[in-house]
C-alpha cells in the first residue's frame, strides 16, 4: 500500500517536471503574477463601482482633450462628437505611407468587436481600438488595459451600443 503511494506520488512529481519542462521548451509561459501575468487578483484590486458611475467616468475621458497626456488639445469628441461621427477623414501615418481614414460613429462600434481593424489588419478588441485611437490620431499614451480608466472609457463606449444586437467582426460604420 505505501509502496503504491509513493509511487504515485513520484509519478505525479514527474509528470508535473514534464510539464515545465515542456512548457518552457515551447516558449509557454506558466500564469504568475511573478512573470507579469495577471488573473483575478487584477479584478479584486480594482475599485468598486456601478456600471452608472463607470459609464460616466468614461464619459468625461472621452471629452478630455488631455486623455493619454496628448498635447494635440483632441479629444475623442473631437472626431466622434458625442459619440457619433463628425464625419470626413483623419490622417494617419502607417510605414512612412501618409493616408486618410474615414472616422466612423460609435453608436452600435462596440457590438462589432472583437473585428479585424486598421492597414496592418490586426484583429483587436475595443479597448484595443480605443487605445489605437489615443495613440495614432491622438499621439497620446495608450491607457493600461487592466486599469479602471480602460474600463470607464469602455463603458462609456459600450453604452453607445445598448440594444444593438452583437455582430462581433462587423465593418465599422460610416456616417
Ligand atoms: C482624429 C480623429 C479621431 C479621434 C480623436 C479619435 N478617433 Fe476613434 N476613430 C477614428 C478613425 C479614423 C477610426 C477608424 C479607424 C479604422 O478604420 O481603422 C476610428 C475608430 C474608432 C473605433 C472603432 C469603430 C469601429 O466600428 O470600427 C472606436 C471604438 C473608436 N474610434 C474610439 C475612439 C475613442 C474612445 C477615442 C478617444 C480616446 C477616439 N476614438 C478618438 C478617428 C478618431
Amino acid at each position: 500500500m505505501k509502496i503504491a503511494k509513493v509511487l504515485l506520488l513520484a509519478g505525479s512529481v514527474a509528470v508535473l517536471l514534464g510539464m515545465v519542462t515542456y512548457a518552457s521548451a515551447q516558449g509557454i509561459k506558466l500564469l504568475t503574477p511573478e512573470n507579469g501575468m495577471v488573473g483575478m487578483g487584477t479584478m479584486a484590486d480594482l475599485p468598486i463601482i456601478t456600471l452608472r458611475t463607470s459609464t460616466k467616468a468614461g464619459k468625461e475621458m472621452f471629452n478630455d482633450t488631455t486623455l493619454g497626456m496628448n498635447t494635440t488639445g483632441q479629444s475623442c469628441a473631437t472626431c466622434h462628437s458625442a459619440g457619433g461621427s463628425i464625419g470626413g477623414t483623419a490622417p494617419m501615418k502607417w510605414k512612412g505611407m501618409e493616408m486618410q481614414v474615414a472616422i466612423p460613429t460609435l453608436k452600435g462600434a462596440a457590438a462589432h468587436f472583437p473585428a479585424v481593424r486598421g492597414p496592418m489588419k490586426v484583429v483587436t478588441d475595443l479597448m484595443g481600438m480605443n487605445n489605437m485611437c489615443i495613440m495614432t490620431f491622438m499621439k497620446g499614451r495608450p491607457l493600461n488595459k487592466n486599469s479602471h480608466q480602460a474600463i470607464d472609457l469602455e463603458s462609456y463606449v459600450a453604452s453607445l451600443s445598448k440594444g444593438k444586437r452583437y455582430d462581433p467582426g462587423a465593418e465599422k460604420t460610416l456616417p
